[in-house]
């Protein structure tokens, strides 16, 4: 893993926008997979600025997002897909016939998982998976206890998660219960994953998903396993790491790692 600790929030946010902008542009048909909740919001407010800044096209990009709440229409405004339409998909011109989310009203949802499983697939896969984290440690709606090997699936919502997403819904009632998410094994095949926390209220979760054992009691410790992981914290985000020193003397300030030349001794 590689761990890139920020001095504040929007370095960090700016980062993730960064990489995001860099991989389309040098790859305009990229697969990006997508993530929402408050953290992604600010990154999707940079990187449509940058875009179009920077006249970066992402019409051809194709984009799988990780989930989206079971039971929620795609034009209910606290759905994800009404989420990732008004922040990132229409500011940025995308194709709705490239842009996926599992549909939260499908008639069957294991239909619909294996469906969505096989359009990540018949893609090729996705080149670079976004995250955010959960304050339990969740990826996507991986809840605690989530297999390490699981695929896209109904989970059912923990209270924490629904308490957390309280805020996007009229009545405390209308949090949903469960959600179609892709699973821990589906996120692993990614080719890259970029993960972003923010906030002290991540710090736990944090600490555990870098330091803590691989255990499906904290899912976001699975990307120990990933090759290429890069998790990008601010110092909130990071106060509970034991090594967080070393992780800064590494990457001072989240910057490149610099490997001096070899001196034969
Ligand atoms: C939500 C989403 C996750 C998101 C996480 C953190 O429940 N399903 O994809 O990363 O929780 O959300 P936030 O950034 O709002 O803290």
């Amino acid at each position: 893993m590689k761990i890139l600790i920020f001095p504040d929030t929007e370095q960090a946010e700016a980062f993730v926008a960064l990489e995001v902008a860099a991989l389309v542009s040098k790859r305009p048909t990229a697969v990006l997979g997508l993530a929402t909740g408050g953290t992604m919001e600010r990154v999707y407010g940079r990187l449509v600025a940058c875009a179009l800044d920077q006249d970066i096209a992402f019409t051809q990009v194709r984009s799988f997002n990780l989930d989206e709440y079971w039971g929620v229409a795609p034009d209910h405004p606290a759905s994800y897909t009404h989420y990732m339409n008004k922040r990132l998909f229409q500011p940025l011109d995308m194709h709705q016939a490239l842009t996926q989310l599992p549909n939260g009203i499908a008639a069957d949802a294991d239909v619909e998982a294996a469906r969505y499983e096989a359009a990540i697939s018949a893609v090729g896969g996705i080149d670079l998976q976004l995250l955010g984290l959960g304050a339990n440690g969740h990826i996507g709606f991986n809840e605690p206890t989530s297999s390490l090997g699981s695929r896209t699936r109904i989970k059912t919502l923990t209270q924490t998660t629904r308490n957390a997403n309280r805020r996007y819904f009229d009545k405390a009632q209308d949090v949903p219960r469960f959600a179609l998410t892709m699973g821990i094994a589906t996120i692993l095949e990614a080719r890259a994953v970029l993960l972003l926390a923010t906030g002290a209220a991540k710090s736990r979760a944090a600490a555990q998903m870098i330091e803590g054992p691989l255990s499906a009691f904290c899912p976001a410790s699975a990307l120990q396993l990933h090759p290429k992981a890069t998790i990008v914290l601010d110092a909130d985000a990071a106060r509970e790491l034991t090594l967080r020193d070393y992780f800064e003397e590494v990457h001072p300030h989240g910057a490149r790692a610099s490997v001096p030349p070899a001196h034969r001794t």
